[in-house]
């Protein structure tokens, strides 16, 4: 079995379990941003979950497409709200248009080698949104795998060539009311940028 397929089923098995459905529910970052939004236009939602996030740009008059690879969460997603195209894929395996999305979201899912496929993939003046842990969740946690924490600036230096609207490394509390660490990113890519610069 590949690391992908047990991924699924992980994540298959949370999302039948009734303490995850708060994954249903915006992130506070992206309604803080709410303002960046454009009125409408194409959305990316990276590892969507149970699509509160893709909900949320939805009802702001973008179109979204969202991504994970549980089907229970994209069923589910589907089902609650129709409007999102749900999609269920490994990010591993994933083929981006280039310069397709005025939004991109990405919640809690670090995959280092899809960043600059992101990136390429955002029509210039696009917004992305990124929060995710830090390894600082390690003084907590020290379970968690250390790959899939940011290192101190890795996320700012990972969208060095975008122009960062927001950026925050530092303790919150989760929707479930946890500490954690994190941190989060709201960057445009230049108009002006071509492709071939990205
Ligand atoms: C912590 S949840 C975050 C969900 C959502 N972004 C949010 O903000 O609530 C991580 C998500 O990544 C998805 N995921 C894990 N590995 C994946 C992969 N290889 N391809 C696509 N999605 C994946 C999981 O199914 C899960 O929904």
């Amino acid at each position: 079995m590949t690391m992908s397929s047990n991924d699924a089923i992980r994540w298959d098995e949370k999302y039948q379990d009734e303490r995850y459905h708060t994954y249903s529910e915006p992130r506070q970052f992206l309604i803080d941003h709410t303002h960046y939004l454009p009125p409408c236009g194409m959305a990316l939602d990276v590892a969507m979950g149970l699509g509160g996030n893709a909900r949320y740009l939805c009802e702001r008059g973008l179109s979204v497409l969202g991504v994970d690879i549980s089907g229970v969460a994209v069923q589910r997603a589907k089902c609650n709200f129709p409007a999102i195209m749900a999609v269920q894929a490994d990010l591993n395996h994933f083929y981006l248009p280039p310069a397709r999305f005025d939004v991109i979201i990405n919640f809690f899912y670090l995959q280092r080698n899809l960043i600059p496929e992101l990136i390429r993939a955002l029509r210039p003046g696009g917004l992305f949104l990124i929060e995710t842990m830090t390894k600082q969740m390690l003084e907590i946690k020290p379970d968690i795998s250390p790959d899939v924490l940011l290192a101190t600036y890795e996320l700012r230096e990972m969208f060095s060539n975008l122009e960062i609207i927001t950026y925050f490394e530092g303790w919150t509390n989760s929707r479930e009311n946890h500490p954690r660490a994190v941190a989060s990113l709201a960057a445009r890519l230049p108009m002006e940028k071509c492709k071939g610069e990205r």
